[in-house]
């Protein structure tokens, strides 16, 4: 299943918003904060929800609005009404959908003590409440005791057993320094770490905020279809996750992407972030850079090479597709243009002056350095 074009009208800050082609594997939403990034998505699973609809509003000041999503040629449309929420779905079925996974920004694990593990639960409600997002509560619950039962011939249906084996895996992706070791008779899942075998609950929340996305995927894939058997790595459905760089180092922002569509290479993401790290990483035609005002948003056009943003530096990505007007910071500006203004006016004192804090806040091998002393040795002659 995959989505192709988006509209939205009146709902959240969202005046209007048109978004086609998107991409069938990787789609990474960026745009300044409060410009309608986490509407998008919640509008997204509010079209695949049922019971909890109401995770999208009105825009203020009008009536209604409407949200409209074309799936593998189907559309799938809802008007949202002030006081009622009406859905409205031509050929697409108007329940919740199982095939829809949304990450919210909550990624973090409390610790949980698994006193015992239980039967698996029903997976009837699971879709209908999609909006919400996902449950991080019986990750811990699933992979104790698909791994108890995984030591027994046939406990488990040939699904299951791959998929504990790549939940397995996953502590791996990553940093190779770090993989699962084992359960425990406390129902602990133990870690192997540079720094010793450790509790799963005590891993850096980049770390975890990594393991909620992959655990919690394969968790849920499984759940839900109980009856299918799908397996996680096999799952041609959607996953949205708002603000994927969340807790992580750049280095590890460099590599999630690629973890997550080499894990579950048939889903579609739809991802939000503020990482220009995230972005150095996609095709060209994988980034929607959004920008607009008074909620009317559209998808900027970019000058982008062939190969996409893997030749770009950080800075060329922030000024041209997330549209950072400067990366230096206001001091900065303030000092330079005194500097300059010194030049200009051939007073040497201010030049020097300016010159002497600049040579404070400059990187050590910053290549304007030479040229800056340069002009402040011709003034003075
Ligand atoms: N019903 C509404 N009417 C008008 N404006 C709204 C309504 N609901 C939300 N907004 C505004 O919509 C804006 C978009 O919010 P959203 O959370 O989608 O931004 P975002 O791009 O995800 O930002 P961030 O990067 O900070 O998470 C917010 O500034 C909010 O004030
Ligand atoms: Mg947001």
């Amino acid at each position: 299943m995959k989505i192709e074009s988006l509209k939205i009208k009146n709902v959240g800050g969202i005046s209007s918003l048109t978004l086609d082609k998107f991409h069938p594997n990787l789609n990474i939403i960026c745009g300044e904060n409060g410009i309608g990034k986490t509407n998008i998505l919640d509008s997204i699973a509010s079209l695949f929800s049922f019971f909890d609809s109401d995770y999208v509003n009105v825009k203020s000041g009008f009536n209604n609005g409407y949200l409209e999503c074309k799936i593998d040629g189907c559309i799938k449309q809802r008007h949202i009404n002030k006081k009622y929420i009406n859905l409205i779905d031509k050929q697409c079925v108007n329940i919740g959908d199982f095939n829809l996974l949304y990450l919210k920004v909550n990624r973090v694990f409390d610790y949980n003590k698994e006193g015992s593990i239980h039967s698996d639960p029903t997976f009837s409600d699971r879709a209908n409440r999609n909006a919400e997002g996902l449950d991080n509560s019986d990750i811990k619950q699933w992979f104790v005791s698909r791994y108890l039962h995984s030591a027994q011939i046939n406990n488990l249906t040939e699904t299951q057993q791959k998929n504990i084996a790549l939940a397995k895996k996953c502590f791996s992706f990553l940093d190779s320094r770090f993989n699962f070791s084992r359960t425990n008779t406390l129902n602990e899942i133990i870690v192997e770490t540079p720094t010793g075998e450790i509790y799963f609950e005590l891993l850096s929340s980049g770390f975890k905020s990594i393991l909620f996305i992959l655990l919690g995927v394969i968790k849920e894939i499984e759940y839900r279809f109980q009856e299918h058997h799908v397996q996680a790595s096999e799952f041609d459905g959607i996953i949205l996750i708002d603000e994927i760089e969340l807790h992580l180092h750049p280095e590890w922002q460099g590599k999630v992407c690629s973890v997550l569509t080499k894990t579950f290479p048939k889903a579609q993401f739809i991802i939000s972030t503020h990482s220009p790290h995230v972005i150095q990483t996609a095709e060209a035609n994988e980034v929607i850079a959004l920008s607009g005002e008074n909620g009317h948003l559209e998808k900027r056009t970019l000058d982008i090479a062939p190969n996409g943003f893997k030749g770009w530096t950080i800075e060329e990505i922030l000024m041209d597709v997330m549209a950072m007007k400067d990366t230096r910071t206001e001091l900065y500006r303030e000092i330079k243009e005194k500097f300059d203004d010194a030049l200009d006016n051939n007073d040497i004192e201010a030049a020097t002056e300016a010159y002497q804090e600049l040579d404070k806040l400059l990187h050590p091998t910053y290549p304007l350095r030479a040229l800056f002393k340069m002009q402040l040795d011709k003034l003075k002659g």
